[in-house]
């Protein structure tokens, strides 16, 4: 299936000075005070389908209103509700039937972003969902404990309906996490933080435009939400707490801290857990990138800690701490069994040269063309991927279908919570990644996967590329 029209490929975007991370004149609506609930998205277990033992989910992507502030109207998109969507819980092993009924008036499709669905049921650029339809994704969960997430892809209009409010989380469990002293009490002391950030109207109202220079800069927000909501407060048990951290945003990159230097630990990046735990007091993250945080509140009753990003210096939420009710946990040393694959596994190297230039965007001096396969990859290779940012502006690199571990980072070794599973990898302006990646799916006629810049902007001016795997 073909999408109808090239959305914003192919246009010319005047040159700008500044770098991706450049922030917005307009006044912020984060005060600094903390009076609005934290929203926790509800979970979505899936019925089990008793003729079949799959698992079934129902996706409504719908238009709707909300209120972020106490002023406007803003006209919203969500799933199954107006702004954001439920969190789908799965299992390694479930057969899922995923239908998702287009609502919106408008072609989008969804996108399970870090799973290994097969390509057909990947809801990327050619699974095309027709306004009034059902499309019907059916995949088993081959994969290990991770976070995961679903965003529109339609090509040339993935920015626009993701900031509109389409996207949620998907989380895998799996025999492996389950046996861990990790908390998992959803909603009490393991929460989903969906952070975004939107470009707000004094009322607290926005809509979705850009200029071309913010085309080409990436469309950033005065205004940063968590889960939906400015200036949430949290009340956190007295113990520690997992945080599953989702860069939501559309172009914005962040690196979040806790006041006070408080020293965090990561236990997994996008695909999974991490052979053992890194301690941090910061971590940067791009957009389409995840990671898995544990924080010790054991002893810090009554004190509130302000979770903020560094790079706006903007306070996101606070977390109230209170007495504890739930069982101790204590995050092991030893997370997973991660068996890394080695360079002399690789059968060769395939380089990817993120490049602007004239005002475009390209990835191998090409733009996406949904009619063209830029690369052909053989089933179970194992390759190094070469990425390299040769534009004094910031990008990343998502592949579909896949995971990929670091090799380096500008010739050095990449840093520690860079080495799990991942599916996205930040590249600063004028860096290099090295990566090592296996294609273990092959992809379905028709329905190729996608590589691409995640800042969704560029992606939707055709920094994006199409390949096959036989
Ligand atoms: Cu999160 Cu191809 O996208
Ligand atoms: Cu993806
Ligand atoms: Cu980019």
């Amino acid at each position: 299936m073909k999408t109808s029209g090239a959305g914003l490929a192919g246009l010319a975007i005047t040159s700008c000075g500044g770098k991706a991370g450049s922030s917005s004149t307009n006044l912020s609506l984060n005060t600094g005070v903390f009076n609005r609930p934290f929203n926790t998205p509800p979970e979505l277990l899936g019925t089990i389908d008793p003729a079949t033992g799959n698992k079934v989910f129902n996706l409504s992507m719908q238009t709707g209103t909300q209120r972020f502030t106490g002023g406007g109207v803003t006209n919203t998109m969500g799933i199954n509700g107006s702004y954001l969507g439920p969190t789908l819980r799965v299992t390694q092993g479930d057969v899922l039937n995923l239908n998702v009924t287009n609502q919106i008036g408008q072609e989008t499709t969804l996108h399970w972003h870090g799973m290994r669905p097969p390509s057909d049921m990947d809801g990327g650029p050619h699974q095309i969902i027709a306004p009034n339809t059902t499309w019907n994704a059916a995949y088993t969960v081959n994969q290990q404990a991770s976070t995961n997430w679903y965003h529109p892809h339609p090509h040339g209009t993935t920015a626009r309906q993701v900031y509109a409010g389409l996207a949620g989380m998907m989380i895998v469990d799996d025999a492996v996490s389950a046996g861990l002293s990790l908390p998992s009490t959803y909603g009490k002391d393991d929460f989903p933080v969906v952070v975004q950030d939107r470009d707000m109207n004094a009322d607290g109202t926005f809509a979705y435009s850009v200029t071309n220079m913010e085309i080409q800069q990436g469309k950033k927000g005065n205004t940063l939400l968590v889960n939906g909501v400015i200036d949430p407060v949290l009340d956190v048990p007295a113990k520690e707490v997992r945080f599953r951290l989702l860069n939501g945003s559309n172009s914005r990159i962040y690196t979040f801290q806790l006041g006070g230097g408080i020293v965090f630990k990561q236990i997994a990046t996008e695909q999974g857990l991490l052979s053992t735990p890194v301690s941090l007091t910061s971590i940067t993250m791009s957009p389409g990138e995840r990671a898995e945080i544990v924080v010790d509140f054991a002893g810090l009753v009554g004190q509130g800690i302000l979770f903020q990003d560094a790079g706006t210096g903007i306070s996101l939420f606070k977390a109230n701490v209170v007495a504890n009710t739930l069982a101790v946990t204590t995050t092991p040393t030893t997370l997973a069994t991660l068996t890394p694959l080695q360079r002399n596994q690789a059968v060769g190297t395939r380089q990817f040269i993120l490049s602007m230039g004239q005002g475009k965007v390209y990835i191998n001096n090409k733009q996406m063309n949904i009619n063209v396969i830029d690369e052909t990859m053989v089933l179970n290779d194992i390759e190094i991927l070469d990425i390299q940012n040769t534009s004094n502006m910031d990008h990343n690199f998502h592949i579909h279908g896949a995971f990929f571990q670091l090799l380096t980072r500008d010739s050095g070794l990449p840093k520690a919570y860079e080495t799990g599973l991942k599916d996205t990898v930040y590249l600063p302006a004028n860096s290099r990644v090295e990566a090592i990646v296996q294609y273990s799916q092959a992809t379905v006629a028709g329905a190729p996967y996608m590589y691409h810049c995640h800042i969704l902007e560029h992606e939707d001016a055709g920094m994006m590329g199409q390949f096959t795997v036989a």
